[in-house]
Order: structure tokens, then C-alpha cells, then sequence
């Protein structure tokens, strides 16, 4: 979860890695620090935003330097201060690393009994501590021996006082090569180079890189291996915010575009799609918004008369499940780096399931070693609160069950679904003055049934994300069981109806907590009585959920705007959980 950039070559190095720094932010943002080398390494390190570290660069005289490793970081072990932050320096070894090393204590241990003093309590610098007690000449022979002992997931950029030369290595966490004319990179996400370049080369794992100024080498085992340079079809444009106050606010304003491209590429050629008519069982499995949008695939596919299993990758990674040679596992993950999604993936592969990855970024994890993949094409989502990659996975779902099941009503629903949304979308004025009645309440439920539940999860999580707001989704039916106690004057509570068959179980469920002085806020279908209430156009069951979430979604993004909450980077959370 933390953002790694590193370089050699002719740019401005400090350029280089600051900016990388910057479009790495999204990943994690407690601190970050760089170290370059010339004559020797220097390191500087700083508590907070990358402007804050940036500010502390320019304040700092900085050596000769053709080469630097650069580290945002977001807690894993120990708290959030200078000496945690990266890069960590231990004799003649400076690293950076993104990942969890599950035996670092003991490997502390060992290195404390042979006299090592550590200054912070990361596994980082254990890493370092271990690599520097296997250095004698050869850096490849000391990465090699260090990750022997490593037990857990790590991309490292190292940098030895000794070499002129920048070296990385990675094992579960992501890290890629970028090439240019002028240099070569390392870094998490291409998205941190392409005002560079655009080519890149993705590292097997354990594969060690070296980079010098002729260039760069990959060894496994002692052996050169080679890797194909691809070129990424993102461009630095994609980091740009157009004019929008938040890159939330601009992917949320996106999904009209986006939903009509998938549209167009699937309405009229389903055979791209994979067919799923050949499973009895299909688990669905993902993390966060991307098990919500799995919630909805559930609702879809029960309909269709299979039957679904959905979970949470970090449950169903240590589940006991019972496959058979019809079952179909479905990860979806936007980033396809999601720790737990990736171990749920590996877990039905060595199973011999068939597994089909809806997934944003090509190249990932997930997206290459899945048995299927289909990309949402999403472009980069930067905001770490998902919106349009959420609406798109759903988007996908719902044409894999159009595909089970096709009907005319769905095909003429599917090609007005943009512009309708496009048309619900330009009700600002009316959100944001919902958001207002909203923004000051400690306590925000969403009720719905069976879909529409669904629905819930994700408009609940939307909003405690970005505001910070204690927000809760309940099956409509299940509050009074319990949680209607913490009803009072004013609790605002979202009734969402949009399934023609259980819409007047609903209406009595909110109805019990206006009762009890709910402040109720009816989103569905049909006019109703209710002063609050947001109508979306009545569409296809199996579309539904693509014109009320983005309501959700830009209802809480105003909320957070009136709260004045960091809104594309909420405290505590990153974009890409790439560990445990
Ligand atoms: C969603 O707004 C959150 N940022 C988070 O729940 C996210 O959906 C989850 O971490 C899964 O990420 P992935 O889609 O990249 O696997």
C-alpha cells in the first residue's frame, strides 16, 4: 500500500522522483522520503503530504546526484513518524520497499543477537539490516541471499554506497521497470512515469534488476532473463484534473463516457464476453467496493438461475470451500493488486477452478494470471474512494447475465442508460442541498432489499469514507432488530426501492424508523410521498444499480466537500491494499 519510484539516467532526478511521488500519493500518505547517491547517499525524510517532504527538498542542498529511490508510505509496522519513513539506510545499504515481511521479527531478533541497533520499529529496515549483513562486493549475491530469508510480500529499490548502480527486486507487491532514451525507472504504478515514458516491462518475482547508465539487466538465479517491453496506452493526460476540485468528483462526472464505450463494445458482440453457462456455481469474490459490485453480480446471476456464493477475499482466502468442476470464481479487483483477492485467485487456481478476473488495470496480478480476464477500461482512477471502476464492474456483471439471459427490454434499456445518466448526474444543485441536511448527523443508515441491500453497501460505504461519517447498511427488514435503537430525532436514513416486488416492505421498514424520528431520504423508481426523495428512471432490473449508485456516490462526495475532508485521499485509507 505504499507508492515506490526510483531512476537512473540524464532527467533531474529530484524531478523525477518528487513528481513520481505525487502520482503515487493516491497509494498511501502518512510520510515519504527520497535518497539519491553521487559521492555519497543522501537521505531526507518527512512526516505527512508529498509537499511537505517536496518543501523540505527545496530547502536542502542537494549533492551531484544521476540516481535516487523515492517512498510514500501508508503504516503497516509502526506508527507514523520520521524514523518509520522511507528510504531506511543500515551500513552501506539504503532501501525503500512496499509490502509486509512476515518474519521481520525474528529476523530482528537474529540481527539484534549478531549487535545490529535498529532506529525504528519497521520491517523495512530490517530488510536493509539483513541485506547490509550479506554485502561483501557482489549487491546481486546479497539481494539474493536477503530474499531467501524473507518470508511475505516486498518491491524494493536499493541503493549501495558502493555501486553506481540502482537495483530493485519484488515478490507479490508490484513493481515495474519504466525505459526511456534519457534513463530508466522503477515504480508501483506506471502512472508515476508517463510524463517520462510509456514503456515498460513488468519483473517476475525474485527477478533482480540492475540499472546503470548502459541500461538495465534482469538475473534469476544467476541467470539473465528477458522481458518483453510494453507500451502502456495511458497517458500523463489521465492524471490530469480537467478543471474538476477532486479527482473523485471528475471520475464520478466520467461514467456516462465510459459506460457508453463498454456499451458499444459488448451490445452488439456478446461473444467478447466469456459464457458462464457452463458453471452450476459461481463464487464471487473481492474487497470492499469491489465485493459490493460482487454483491450486485449475485443478484444478478441467482436471477438467472445459478447458484452464487459472494465473499470477501480476506474470509474466503482461509474458508474451507467446496468446489466442483463446474464452479467459476470471479475476482474482481480495480487495481488487480489486492492482496487478499490475489490469494483467493491462487487459492481456486490450485484447485484447477476456472477463474475470470474483472479487473481495471492490465498487466496487474490478477488480470495476468486469472484464466479469464475482462478489463473495465476505466482509465486510471485516482481518487482512492472508487466510483466509476465500481459502476463499470457492475456495468460487466450485468451484461455476463444479459448474456445468460438475453431479452429485448434489456438491449433498449442498456442504449439510454448514458444519457440517463447523464441527466441525473446534472441534478447538483439538488445534492448538495441533501448533502447539506446530511453533512452534520454522526449517524447515516441505508436500507434496502434483496439488490437494492446491495445498493445499500456501497452507498454506505461511499459516504463513511469520504466524510468520516458512522454510516451503516442494513437488509431493510433487519433494523428492527436491533440497530433501530440507535434511531433518534434526525438520524438520516436512506431508503433505497427500486424492486417492484418487495417495495412496500421497504416503505414500512423506513416508515418504522420515521416513527422513531428518521429523517428518511427515499432514492427508487415511483413518486412517493416523502419530502426527500431522489426518482431515478425505472430501467431493466439487471440495470438498475448503474443509475442509483452514482447518485450515492455524488451525494457523498458533497458531504465530504462540506465537511471539508480530504476527499481523494481519506485518512487512514490507500488506493491499492497490496498487503494482508
Ligand atoms: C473503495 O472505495 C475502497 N477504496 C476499497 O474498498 C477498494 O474497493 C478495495 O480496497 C478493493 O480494491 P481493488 O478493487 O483494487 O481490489
Amino acid at each position: 500500500m505504499c507508492g515506490i519510484i526510483g531512476y537512473k539516467g540524464k532527467d533531474n532526478v529530484i524531478e523525477v522522483l518528487i513528481s513520481g511521488l505525487k502520482k503515487l500519493e493516491y497509494r498511501g500518505y502518512d510520510s515519504a522520503g527520497i535518497a539519491v547517491k553521487g559521492d555519497t547517499v543522501q537521505v531526507i525524510k518527512s512526516v505527512g503530504r508529498i509537499s511537505d517532504l517536496e518543501e523540505k527538498v527545496n530547502n536542502t542542498k542537494i549533492i551531484d546526484t544521476d540516481m535516487g529511490i523515492a517512498h510514500t508510505r501508508w503504516a503497516t509496522h509502526g506508527e507514523v513518524n520520521e524514523d518509520n519513513a522511507h528510504p531506511h539506510r543500515v551500513g552501506k545499504i539504503t532501501l525503500v520497499h512496499n509490502g509486509i515481511i512476515e518474519n521481520a521479527e525474528e529476523l530482528r531478533n537474529q540481527l539484534m543477537s549478531d549487535g545490529v541497533v535498529f532506529n525504528s520499529n519497521t520491517d523495512t529496515e530490517v530488510i536493509a539490516a539483513l541485506m547490509n549483513s550479506y554485502y561483501e562486493n557482489s549487491m546481486e549475491d546479497a539481494i539474493e541471499k536477503t530474499i531467501n530469508d524473507l518470508r511475505g510480500s516486498y518491491a524494493l529499490g536499493i541503493i549501495c554506497d558502493d555501486s553506481d548502480k540502482l537495483y530493485a527486486v519484488r515478490c507479490q507487491s508490484p513493481l515495474i521497470l519504466g525505459i526511456s532514451d534519457n534513463g530508466t525507472f522503477i515504480t508501483s504504478d506506471i502512472g508515476a512515469i508517463l510524463n517520462y515514458t510509456n514503456k515498460y516491462s513488468l519483473l517476475g518475482e525474485n527477478e533482480i534488476v540492475t540499472i546503470d547508465n548502459n541500461g538495465y539487466k534482469i538475473i534469476k538465479n544467476g541467470k539473465e532473463v528477458h522481458r518483453d517491453v510494453m507500451t502502456s496506452d495511458l497517458t500523463d493526460e489521465d492524471n490530469d484534473l480537467h478543471g474538476y476540485s477532486h479527482y473523485m468528483l471528475k471520475e464520478i462526472m466520467e461514467e456516462p463516457v465510459l459506460v457508453n464505450n463498454l456499451i458499444n463494445k459488448y451490445s452488439n458482440d456478446l461473444d467478447k464476453l466469456p459464457d458462464l453457462s457452463k458453471y452450476d456455481s459461481i463464487h464471487i469474490i473481492g474487497c470492499g467496493s469491489a465485493y459490493y459490485a460482487g454483491m450486485i453480480g449475485k443478484n444478478l446471476f441467482e436471477e438467472d438461475g445459478i447458484k452464487v456464493d459472494c465473499d470477501v477475499a480476506s474470509e474466503y482466502r482461509y474458508r474451507n470451500i467446496i468446489y466442483n468442476d463446474k464452479t467459476l470464481v470471479i475476482l474482481i479487483s480495480q487495481s488487480g493488486e489486492t492482496a487478499d483477492t490475489i490469494a483467493a485467485m491462487r487459492k481456486a487456481m490450485e484447485n484447477n477452478i476456472d477463474t475470470l478476473a474483472i479487473v481495471n488495470v492490465d498487466g496487474s496480478t490478477i488480470a495476468r494470471e486469472a484464466t479469464y480476464k475482462v478489463l473495465i477500461e476505466a482509465g486510471r482512477e485516482v481518487a482512492v474512494a472508487t466510483t466509476k471502476a465500481y459502476i463499470l464492474q457492475v456495468l460487466i456483471l450485468s451484461l455476463l447475465s444479459y448474456k445468460l439471459k438475453p431479452d429485448n427490454k434489456y438491449l433498449s434499456d442498456l442504449k439510454k442508460l448514458p444519457q440517463q445518466l447523464n441527466v441525473l448526474l446534472d441534478r447538483t444543485g439538488y445534492f448538495k442541498k441533501l448533502a447539506d441536511s446530511i453533512y452534520k448527523r454522526n449517524d447515516v443508515f441505508f436500507i434496502g432489499r434483496k439488490i437494492d441491500y446491495a445498493i445499500c453497501l456501497e452507498g454506505s460505504l461511499k459516504l463513511k469514507e469520504v466524510s468520516y461519517i458512522h454510516s451503516d447498511a442494513y437488509q431493510a427488514g433487519e433494523l428492527k432488530h436491533g440497530t433501530i435503537s440507535l434511531v433518534e430525532d434526525g438520524t438520516v436514513v436512506f431508503g433505497i426501492v427500486t424492486d417492484d416486488f418487495i417495495r412496500d416492505k421497504t416503505i414500512s421498514n423506513l416508515e418504522e424508523a420515521i416513527s422513531r424520528g428518521a429523517k428518511a431520504i427515499y432514492v427508487g423508481t415511483e413518486n412517493t410521498k416523502y419530502d426527500d426523495q431522489i426518482i431515478v428512471p425505472k430501467v431493466h432490473s439487471k440495470l438498475q444499480p448503474i443509475l442509483v449508485v452514482p447518485v450515492l456516490q455524488i451525494i457523498a462526495y458533497y458531504v465530504a466537500l462540506k465537511r471539508g475532508c480530504d476527499i481523494d485521499k481519506p485518512k487512514n485509507l490507500a488506493k491499492s491494499v497490496t498487503v494482508e
